[in-house]
């Protein structure tokens, strides 16, 4: 055959491949507002930089007649490409042919695109749409999944690993995007569970439907499954770009720097951000966006435990995860999902070099026996460890309330943070006025002719004696007390001197976390 017959005959091969799973499907797969895999590619990548592999890869399976079926790069495309410049590995499932379930070639195309992105220590990014394990390959689709559970585990901490639900991810296929660092989902698009609605109705006879059970509003407001919500796929895919150029490419380097800009003072006074009654709420992302770089501020499962919020934003150029409370909603308390969504963000950016900056204010862990019995202590364990266990540089900012064991857990000088600084406003005590006077003066109150006159008066003696910053900095608890105005200057003088700072942990194979 002439090259003219071969290329020919490349040209249509690729054809063949290219047309996925019809018009028909692709149709079905438009009306319901989704882009197709490729088109999903190309809108995520930067323009012209899409290099797909493994495009004749064919299933292998008999059963079932699928010996006479043909699916199309059995039902998964994988590449690599840019996203804002920055290399990534991606592998998106194709639902239009054969429902982007999983059989044991699709697994191989996943697996290989994972291992590359392993050698070359860049991202992977996955977008599952998809019915799961392909049911006519039986346990060959479950030792798909197996391989990629267990890439999933060793790239943790290695390369940052992306997963983006664009239809349904359904069964064991869920538990791929719950070993990786963030989950994307789409409003009414992204559905995942584990049992599906007909199970769900067959064995316990209730009656839910799939967005209900496991949509995009679910993981991100109520499961904390889902790390950003996004409204339409593009916005997803706009979320994506940003978040890429705030993490670097793996676990041996540092994002890469930005150029430097001042916060919007104008917009972000700080030195008006704090009520002056202790009692009022505040939102503690405007303190955030007063110090960042161009006030910026990229926020991390924004929907889920609002009481505490993470994200990444810049210091001169420089990432860094903040972590604070949010005294806007349950004054900021820690409980279960809060620290659960605070220690594993601190855990990610440890792992990637990624500083860490503090901002407390908070009245401790939430009381109540729905929290003790949900595991508050299990769960707010896991804060205390993944700060002490962060070896990352750890500066740490005490706006106000730091009271008992959160003025601990929240990146205090004893699980080792680098620098504490306090403003004026701080108040570092066992517990707040009222509780603590009710306690230690209760005899003398239950005693007294007008007892609410003398609780107003011990109130007072103890706000005055400890609802400050300076006991705590007269133990050298506390590095410097510091005017609001002047935090942006502490910090990035902070980061500047903690470039080269350097921790060796015991040696251990690793710890046992509160998981
Ligand atoms: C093989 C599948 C499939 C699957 C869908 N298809 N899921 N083929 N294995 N798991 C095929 C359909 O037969 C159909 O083929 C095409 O994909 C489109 O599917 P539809 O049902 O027509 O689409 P839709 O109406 O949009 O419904 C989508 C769906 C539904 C809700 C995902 O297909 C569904 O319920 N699928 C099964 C989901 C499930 O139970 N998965 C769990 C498997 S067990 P044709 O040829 O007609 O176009 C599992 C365990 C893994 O995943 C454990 C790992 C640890």
């Amino acid at each position: 055959m002439s090259i003219r017959l071969k290329s020919a005959d490349l040209k249509k091969r690729m054809r063949d491949a290219l047309q996925g799973g019809g018009s028909k499907a692709i149709e079905k797969q438009k009306a319901i507002g989704k882009l197709t895999a490729r088109e999903r590619i190309i809108a995520l990548l930067d323009p012209n930089t899409f290099h797909e592999y493994d495009l004749f890869v064919e299933h292998a399976a008999k059963d079932f007649d699928m010996d006479k079926k043909y699916l199309p790069g059995d039902g998964v495309i994988t590449g690599t490409g840019l996203i804002s410049g920055h290399p990534v590995c991606i592998y998106a499932q194709d639902f239009t042919v054969a429902g982007g379930s999983l059989g044991w070639m699709h697994a191989k195309k996943i697996t290989k695109i994972m291992d590359h992105a392993m050698r070359l220590k860049i991202p992977i990014i996955g977008i599952n749409d998809s019915g799961g394990a392909r049911i006519q390959e039986g346990v060959n689709s479950l030792a798909g999944y197996g391989e990629i559970f267990y890439r999933n585990t060793q790239a943790s901490g290695v390369i940052p690993q992306i997963s983006v639900i664009l239809g349904p991810c359904a069964g064991g296929a869920v538990y791929s995007p719950a070993l990786t660092d963030f989950v994307y989902v789409v409003d009414k698009i992204s559905k995942m569970f584990i049992t599906g609605p007909e199970v769900i109705k067959t064995v316990l006879g209730e009656e839910v439907s799939m967005e209900e059970l496991g949509g995009a509003r679910v993981h991100s407001e109520i499961t904390g499954n889902a790390h950003f919500y996004a409204e339409s796929e593009q916005d997803c895919f706009d979320q994506i770009k940003e978040l890429i150029t705030f993490i670097p490419w793996n676990n041996a380097k540092k994002a890469d720097p930005f150029p430097k800009k001042p916060p919007k003072t104008r917009k972000y006074k700080i030195e008006n951000l704090i009520p002056t009654d202790p009692r009022q709420p505040y939102d503690v992302r405007d303190v955030i966006r007063a110090v960042s770089d161009d006030s910026e501020f990229l926020e991390v499962q924004e929907r889920f435990a609002a009481n505490i919020v993470i994200g990444f934003g810049r210091l001169n150029g420089e990432t860094v995860g903040f972590v604070a409370n949010q005294p806007l909603v349950l004054a900021g308390v820690l409980d279960v999902d809060s620290s659960d969504k605070a220690a594993r963000f601190i855990r990610y950016c440890d792992a990637f070099n990624v500083p860490l900056v503090t901002l407390v204010d908070l009245p401790g862990y939430l009381p109540g026996v729905d929290q003790e019995h949900a595991g508050v202590i299990r769960h707010g364990a896991k804060i205390l460890y993944a700060y002490s266990e962060a070896t990352v540089p750890k500066i740490t900012a005490i706006l106000r309330k730091a009271y008992g064991g959160g003025y601990i857990a929240m990146c205090s000088h004893h699980l080792r943070a680098d620098f504490v600084f306090a403003w004026p406003t701080a108040e570092i005590a066992v517990m707040g006025p009222e509780g603590a006077a009710n306690i230690i003066f209760r005899k003398e109150i239950m005693g007294a002719k007008n007892p609410e006159e003398i609780r107003k008066q011990k109130i007072a003696e103890y706000k005055k004696k400890f609802a400050n910053p300076y006991v705590a900095a007269a133990y050298g608890y506390i590095d410097a007390v510091i005017e609001p105005t002047e935090t942006r200057k502490m910090l990035l003088h902070a980061l500047e001197i903690s470039q080269s700072k350097a921790v060796q942990a015991p040696r251990k194979k690793h710890g046992i976390p509160p998981f």
